[in-house]
């Protein structure tokens, strides 16, 4: 049985400050200190999917088993991500589709954050994603923010106590949904998760 939950944080963009990545790192600061939150920062390390390279059989890129193995680890999963040209950035989607035919998606518990409310198509879009690849997405986590500048720190985010308000609200509800997730995979035998 585990005890403290692990979040994995994503984000779908690469720029080195990106909000959604500032967001999802002032997670990690206001999050409970009985929760770890990881940011993935090795989207870009994975190869285009190839269907091929995912066959049975097939030797799985490192990248990608690496990835896997980091989703496998998680109890719930922090997604935050633009919009480009109204739909879901090419990485994020590549990393996804990487994860389609593993099982470790299944029943994950996810926050969507979405930072841009005029980002309407990305977030619909991954909403689908996600549901088509039976992940549950929390209600009371996934939120729509608004932030007064697209330049703001995790530091200053997390300093901001409307918006930290609602990211601790949002980390609240997904902590509740990992713990369910937790006892549900250490009750099956699909899946033996470590100590
Ligand atoms: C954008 N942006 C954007 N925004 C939006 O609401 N709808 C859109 O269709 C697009 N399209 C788009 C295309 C390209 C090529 C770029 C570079 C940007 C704006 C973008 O989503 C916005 O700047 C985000 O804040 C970027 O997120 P990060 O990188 O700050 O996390």
């Amino acid at each position: 049985m585990r005890t403290i939950p692990n979040f994995l944080a994503i984000s779908g963009s690469l720029r080195a400050h990106s909000s959604n990545t500032e967001v999802l790192r002032a997670c990690a600061i206001l999050a409970p200190a009985s929760v770890r939150v990881r940011i993935f920062d090795r989207l870009a390390d994975l190869p285009h999917f190839n269907p091929d390279l995912d066959a049975e059989g097939a030797v799985l890129p490192a990248s990608v088993e690496a990835f896997r193995g980091e989703i496998d680890a998680a109890d719930a999963l922090l997604i935050s991500s633009p919009e480009y040209a109204h739909g879901v950035p090419g990485t994020l989607k590549n990393a996804l589709d990487w994860l389609v035919s593993s099982p470790a998606m299944v029943f994950k518990p996810i926050a969507l954050l979405n930072v841009s409310p005029r980002s309407t198509h990305a977030h619909a879009s991954l909403v689908e994603i996600l549901r088509t690849m039976s992940t549950v997405a929390v209600p009371g986590a996934s939120i729509q923010l608004s932030l007064a500048s697209r330049t703001l720190s995790a530091d200053e985010i997390a300093a901001d106590p409307q918006i930290a308000d609602r990211l601790r609200s949002s980390l609240d509800a997904l902590l509740v949904a990992a713990k369910e997730y937790q006892s549900r995979t250490d009750c099956e035998t699909r899946k033996p998760r470590a100590p």
